[in-house]
């Protein structure tokens, strides 16, 4: 027997204050709907088909999974966001719904849930504040309704067990209560919920299962729920980082906004942000505030503060920053020095070479132990083209010097400070343009004019 997953993403969100559909509010590195895409297609199910409604083009183009897309034109209600996907899931498929706002239910509770029983399956949490949530009645232990906080009465509002929504049964028991269902409620919608009362009175079996902690089934219909999400699935990933042996500074205040991977031994201050992926070697130590986006940094690399590196690699026992900015194509070899305010983009760094202070380094390739001095800018756009700086093994750049590319230059070579090359220069040479210095003797500073 084969699964179908159907997930409820059509409403507005009118509460999220924002342009962009609700599901489509970033949760970490993605979507709340690709969360629930994800943990969905972890289940191997045979089709996910997501019913969307308000900002159905948007949610398209942004969700790129193999998704069956339903439209869903009016929002009737849940049962009735339901009722459009069945028809294009077999009959004798289990069916399981889940919801484009609530992102962060763990694999292990909907795997419960799909293992509760014959019948339908009805995922549960206690809530110590249940307002606001469809209230469990049960009698005699078994699940005999789920009333609205909206249609409840005083002792049913005190229930504390809660529906989260999440539901699963047969594609064709479903269909048969849904068509049974009607809208005579406070809210005047098809409402999900009715199929449990309806099981009941047909003798069908009510298994539940419970999600072991709130924020699992919580969903989000303002920034502020929104934002306690965040703050909870980040808390989850800084955890898995602790189990791993990472230490961590402040557990509340390092983000991960896509996957790090890591060595043993690794350090990260506060205020780190990691986004796309990320590869961390054994003793890699991150300073505060560094921003690093799919970028590997190989063993013993010490990353200072403020540090901010993108596309890049870095190699073993470097030390980059602080206020170092490494951008896309950027390659540190390894033993290399990249210090203050220096920026480097589409270049190679060979091994043990040093560029240590106020630095432009763009299309660039370096050999092995080249010193740049402070304020040397590679000039590789003349408006229009790009072109290429080449420096040989153990050059020595004197401080403010512009490259302009094209340019080769050959090993050894010395450049003095202050000058501005536009031709290659071949191994060994000195190579400088200077203006010759002048001296004049006891020169009278001006005064300040009188009155
Ligand atoms: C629903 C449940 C309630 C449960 C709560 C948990 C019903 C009737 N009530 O209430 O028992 O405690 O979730 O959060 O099911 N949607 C559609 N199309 C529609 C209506 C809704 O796609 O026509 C989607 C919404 O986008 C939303 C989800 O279904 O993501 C839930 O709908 P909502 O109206 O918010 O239901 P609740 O009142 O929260
Ligand atoms: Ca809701």
């Amino acid at each position: 027997m084969s699964l179908s997953i159907v997930i409820l993403a059509a409403g507005k969100g009118t509460r999220m204050n924002s342009a962009l559909p609700k599901v489509l509010q970033p949760l970490g590195d993605r979507p709340m709907l690709q969360h629930v895409i994800d943990t969905a297609s972890k289940l191997n199910p045979s089709r996910i088909c997501v019913v969307i409604g308000h900002g159905a083009e948007s949610v398209r183009e942004r969700v790129t999974s193999p998704v069956e897309w339903v439209m869903q034109t009016e929002q009737k209600g849940t049962g009735h966001a339901v009722q459009q996907a069945l028809p294009g899931i077999p009959a004798d498929d289990d069916v399981l719904v889940l919801y484009g706002d609530v992102p962060l239910t763990r694999l292990e509770t909907l795997t419960e849930l799909m293992q509760a029983g014959e019948g339908l399956g009805l995922l549960t949490v206690d809530l110590d504040d249940p307002r606001g949530y469809g209230r469990i009645v049960r009698e005699n232990g078994k699940v005999v309704a789920i009333v609205e906080e909206k249609d409840a009465n005083d002792d049913q509002r005190k229930i504390k067990e809660t529906n989260t929504g999440i539901l699963s049964g047969r594609c064709s028991v479903l269909s048969d209560l849904l068509s049974m269902t009607d809208s005579n409620n406070a809210q005047g919608e098809f409402y999900l919920t009715d199929v449990f009362a309806l099981a009941n009175s047909k003798g069908i079996a009510i298994n539940t299962a419970q999600a072991a902690d709130e924020w699992e089934v919580s969903g989000v219909n303002n920034k502020d729920q929104l934002t306690t999400l965040e703050r909870q699935y980040q808390s989850l990933q800084v955890q898995a980082l602790l189990d791993a042996g990472v230490t961590v500074k402040d557990r509340n205040r390092l983000d991960i906004r896509g996957n790090v991977e890591t060595g043993r031994d690794v350090c990260l201050d506060v205020g780190v942000v990691f986004e796309g992926e990320v590869k961390l070697g054994d003793n890699v130590s991150i300073g505060p505030y560094c921003v690093i986006k799919n970028t590997t940094i190989a063993a013993g690399t010490v990353v200072a503060a403020h540090s901010v590196i993108e596309d890049a690699k870095v190699g073993a026992d470097c030390k980059v920053g602080p206020f170092a900015r490494l951008r896309p194509g950027a390659e540190l070899e390894g033993k290399n020095n990249v210090g203050n305010f220096v920026e480097i983009k589409a270049s190679t760094i060979g091994l043990g070479s040093k560029v240590n202070h106020l630095s432009y380094v763009g299309d660039a390739e370096l050999g092995q132990r080249v010193n740049v001095g402070a304020g040397t800018i590679t000039c590789n756009y003349d408006g229009a083209n790009k072109s290429k700086t080449v420096l040989g093994d153990d050059v020595f750049v004197g401080s403010n010097s512009s490259l302009v590319a094209p340019i080769d230059v050959g090993a050894g070579v010395t450049i003095g400070a202050g000058s501005t090359l536009s031709k290659n220069v071949s191994d060994g040479a000195l190579a400088f343009t200077r203006a010759k210095q002048k001296t004049i003797e006891n020169w009278p500073r001006p005064t300040k004019n009188k009155g």
